[in-house]
């Protein structure tokens, strides 16, 4: 019997996920949300069961983490481990456009959207989140917590440190390192390493801001 998810963060990320359960039949158990305003509400077809703290009333789950920026996801992933959550908790949703291919390897916790491309030696860590149609191309690897926003496209062999941001429609140049905890603006082409900590944009990226 396929396990039921619970999501943790009762946001935007939470219903595009809903939406893949819901075509793929996984069942969801409910939302966990820290805000009172949200309890028994009801997102996107589920029902939000009350703050994270509840976690330990609904043992029979796999979790996973809808934040959308990764640094939370870290932050909350910290925090269920205070309250007892192992590693193993965690589940994987990919949508039922996405083929993975035997050579890649996803982490626990990830999320992939509709039309995520992985060619083949792909390193997808755990907790990162795949928005659709970005396309990460061979020996590409992405640590933990890291986002990449709808349609991103990495060149071969690059590096994503963990949590970091990566906005929408950017590209990455083969070989190239983006830093931990780093953000590249929507629309960049990064044709340099970007330095951990930093924010970038433009074409080709630049810095904006340290
Ligand atoms: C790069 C980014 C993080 C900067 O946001 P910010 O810190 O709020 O910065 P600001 O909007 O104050 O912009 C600072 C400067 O950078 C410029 N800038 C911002 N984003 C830019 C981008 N993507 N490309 C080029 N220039 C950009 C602004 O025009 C501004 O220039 P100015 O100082 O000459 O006026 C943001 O613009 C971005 O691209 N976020 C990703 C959005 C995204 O993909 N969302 C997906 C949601 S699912």
């Amino acid at each position: 019997m396929t396990v039921p998810l619970l999501l943790v963060a009762a946001g935007g990320l939470a219903r595009e996920v809903l939406s893949v359960c819901a075509a793929i039949g996984r069942p969801v158990q409910g939302v966990l949300d820290d805000d009172p305003v949200k309890a028994g509400a009801e997102v996107g077809g589920t029902r939000v069961l009350g703050p994270i703290d509840h976690v330990e009333r609904y043992p029979d789950t796999e979790l996973l983490l809808c934040a959308g920026k990764g640094s939370v996801r870290r932050d909350l992933a910290v925090r269920l481990e205070g309250l007892g959550v192992t590693d193993d908790r965690y589940g994987t949703v990919v949508d039922e456009s996405v083929h993975v291919p035997s050579t890649c390897r996803v982490g626990q916790g990830t999320i992939l959207l509709r039309g995520v491309v992985l060619t083949t030696d792909v390193r997808v860590g755990r907790h990162v989140v795949c928005m659709p149609h970005v396309t990460l191309t061979h020996d590409d690897d992405l640590a933990d917590f890291v986002t990449l926003t709808a349609g991103v496209s990495l060149g071969g062999g690059v590096v994503v440190g963990e949590a970091a941001y990566i906005g929408m429609n950017a590209s990455v140049r083969e070989g190239r390192t983006v830093g931990a905890g780093s953000v590249l603006g929507m629309g960049a082409a990064l044709v340099t390493d970007q330095p951990p900590g930093t924010t970038y944009a433009g074409v080709p990226a630049r810095p904006i801001k340290e």
